[in-house]
């Protein structure tokens, strides 16, 4: 049992990385599940039907999203009925969409949850409370759980690898869109990873063009932030799980550039 794991994908070069990259990987890695965080597919802002529409004919089977969730008015036409996307689940009661979901592939089934950190970021309900209910929930139906957790503070992410650790297949951190180098699975068999990175322009800031943000740096003026354009990078994770268990036997970091796209 496999899982890939793809970062947060970041507009019209984002989704360019993906179809260059996704046909080697899965030949490459033969993932059962290939899950991806979307929020920031439309123009770094939000996804469209369309845009899911395109992600899931490019091979993706599920996706989570964030903070930018709600930035694409349509959103609110479709998410009710997309079973296959997930949006952070400790935002407040009623809130259109789900939290969490399960991925059916080949007989196999596995949950994904999204959840939202609250450190630098809107407050919601508590991501750990709510971490813990939602986990009770599908472990009833199946043992294979990945939890995307959106959050800014590394510490955050962390806390809540430690917390899930046993608990979980896999914790993968999202939105800060820069991969980090601590992929690790936890004493109890979780995998974890603080962030996943990004898939898209490769040369801006987060996915963003970067004379605009260092602009707003240097003069705290407000400033209109575009998606850069440009080469791409591609960053994702891939996750052994044991069948028998649902628990991690391996993480191992992916990550592409324009320039080198050869899968050794
Ligand atoms: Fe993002
Ligand atoms: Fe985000």
């Amino acid at each position: 049992m496999r899982i890939l794991f793809i970062g947060d994908i970041v507009g019209s070069v984002g989704r360019k990385a993906v179809k260059a990259c996704l046909p080697g990987l899965k030949q490459k890695l033969n993932p059962t599940f290939i899950i991806a965080n979307g929020e920031n597919a439309a123009a770094g802002r939000g996804i469209t039907a369309a845009l899911t529409k395109e992600l899931f004919e490019m091979g993706i089977h599920g996706i989570t999203m964030g903070n930018h969730t709600w930035d694409q008015k349509e959103i609110f036409d479709f998410i009710d009925n997309e079973e296959r996307m997930v949006r952070p689940a400790n935002f407040p009661k009623g809130t259109p969409g789900r939290g969490y979901t399960f991925i059916k592939v080949k007989g196999h089934e596995l949950a994904i949850i999204n959840m939202q950190g609250r450190t630098f970021l809107p407050p919601l309900d508590c991501p750990f409370e709510k971490a813990d209910e939602i986990v009770d929930v599908v472990k009833k139906r199946t043992k294979f759980v990945l939890f995307d957790f959106h959050a800014e503070a590394t510490s955050e992410k962390l806390a809540m690898g430690w917390h899930l650790d046993g608990k979980v297949s896999v914790v993968v951190g999202t939105h800060t869109h820069v991969q980090t180098h601590d992929e690790r699975v936890l004493p109890q068999g979780t995998a974890y990873v603080t962030d996943v990175g990004m898939v898209g322009p490769r040369d801006g800031i987060l996915g963003m063009e970067r004379v605009a943000v260092m602009q707003k740096f240097k003069t705290q003026l407000p400033v209109r932030f575009v998606v850069d354009e440009g080469k791409w990078h591609f960053h994702a994770v891939c996750i052994d799980l044991d069948p028998n268990t649902g628990l991690a036997q391996k993480i191992q970091l992916i990550r592409k550039d324009e320039d080198q796209i050869i899968f050794e």
